[in-house]
């Protein structure tokens, strides 16, 4: 599915639109993943924009659920029909996007009018108003063009910008990675270049592949990007077209089909991947468990072995530096952000802001918060006195607090 090089080539007519029976079944993929009560979902492929003004009818579908819903997209097939699709169901569009450099983006997705499509896309979507942003797969011949292709997706009207190191995909279209994947020193250059674009153009920078914590000496330079991590079977999942639910969308190990049997029945079997296939060296890390040992794939792909080294791991970190608070830190109080999703789970519930914000709270911590959403505030002396006869302690407010604050999902109130 990755590296689909093909979906760029339309110039010759080799991609054919989805045919009723398959827009039929991608109505049906996305009953059921409503049904699972999911918040977020990418639409992506293949390429989602061949299903033209069909598009519409999936989107509704998510969107008269509540579902957050986004489309991965190289673009160049982007026209009117579709951008009035978008712009109704406020749909942002996160697009591949190959270098600034004309010859380098034609060169690689082997098709001489791609980039004057993309651009003639991006023109379109962005005049129109809808939330582009952009994702550049990285690797060692494009490293150096990170920031001119950020600057120039800039002057497109993409308000985000992505650069992802490329993953060894496991698809057979390129034998051999050696020459492409990244090292440290390069994992820096293309950090670096995001935090540039970053304090130049204010764009909103991110990488979308989990990079070991260790991968680069401090990861407090570069603000939010560390916040990932291997989320397989943790808070995602993929739906292949023909239903096979996968914990990795890169990989094509499946877990079962969605027609066969009911979605979360499978998700329920899925493991964590950054737990069952832990990196033994890793232990005593202090990013052990947010950081996981970087990504599975990779992991894979380098050593033949889920549980062995992401190419970018170094050493251990003694310290956890990354927390805005720790759970000493004496809060008095908890500001909420706005329009949090919460979803009652077997522990308790999800409490979601974005797929990057998100936390697991117990039946107490659940209960409370149903009662307080709406003013939004969480007072520690009330919750002491509320669940003191369940053992509701400063403590526990503490850690509490730690979780909500690290987590993007609330402030300190004061
Ligand atoms: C496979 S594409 C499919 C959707 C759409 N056709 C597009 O080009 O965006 C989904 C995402 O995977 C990224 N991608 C493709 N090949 C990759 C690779 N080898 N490593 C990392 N990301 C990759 C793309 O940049 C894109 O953001
Ligand atoms: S293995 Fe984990 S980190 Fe790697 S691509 Fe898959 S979900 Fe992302
Ligand atoms: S040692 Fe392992 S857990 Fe720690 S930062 Fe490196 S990869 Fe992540």
């Amino acid at each position: 599915m990755y590296n689909c090089y093909n979906f760029w080539r339309s110039e010759d007519e080799k991609l054919q639109k989805p045919t009723e029976k398959q827009l039929n079944r991608a109505l049906e993929i996305s009953e059921r993943i409503i049904e699972a009560d999911v918040f977020h979902v990418t639409l992506t492929g293949g390429e989602p924009f061949l299903f033209g003004k069909n598009l519409e009818q999936i989107i509704k579908l998510y969107r008269e659920s509540n579902v957050g819903i986004r489309i991965n997209s190289n673009i160049t097939l982007a026209n009117d029909e579709i951008c009035d699709i978008l712009m109704e169901y406020n749909v942002g569009v996160l697009s591949s996007i190959i270098s600034h450099d004309e010859d380098q983006f034609n060169k690689t997705t082997q098709n001489k009018v791609s980039f004057k499509r993309f651009v003639k896309g991006a023109q379109l979507l962005s005049n129109k108003g809808i939330y582009l942003s952009a994702n550049m797969v990285v690797n060692k011949s494009t490293l150096d063009s990170v920031y001119d292709t950020g600057k120039f997706a800039y002057e497109l009207g993409f308000k985000g910008f992505n650069a992802t190191r490329i993953s060894p995909s496991n698809n057979g279209m390129i034998q051999n990675y050696d020459s492409l994947i990244l090292n440290n020193k390069d994992i820096v250059i293309l950090l670096d270049q995001l935090m540039e674009l970053k304090s130049d153009f204010g764009m909103q920078v991110g990488t979308l592949n989990a990079l070991p914590y260790c991968a680069v000496d401090d990861i407090n330079k570069y603000g939010s990007i560390f916040n990932r991590s291997c989320v397989a079977g943790l808070t995602s999942a993929g739906v292949a077209s023909n239903g096979d639910l996968r914990a990795c969308q890169h990989f094509d190990i499946t877990y079962g089909n969605i027609f066969e049997r009911p979605l979360l029945e499978i998700w329920a079997e899925i493991p964590i991947w950054k737990k069952q296939y832990h990196n033994d060296t890793c232990t005593g890390c202090a990013y052990d468990f947010k950081c996981g040992g970087g990504c599975k794939e990779n992991a894979y792909k380098i050593n033949k072995d889920m549980a062995g080294e992401d190419n970018l791991k170094k050493d251990t970190i003694k310290n956890n530096k990354k927390t805005k608070i720790s759970s000493f830190d004496p809060v008095n109080s908890v500001q909420l952000k706005r329009d949090l999703k919460i979803r009652d789970e077997s522990f308790g519930s999800t409490l979601f802001k974005d797929p990057s914000a998100y936390a697991y709270l117990d039946n107490f911590t659940t209960f409370y918060i149903k009662e307080k959403y709406p003013i939004r505030v969480l007072n520690r002396n009330d919750l002491v006195f509320i669940g003191s006869d369940i053992g509701v302690d400063n403590q526990y407010v503490s850690a509490l607090f730690a979780t909500l604050i690290n987590n993007n999902l609330g402030r300190d109130g004061g």
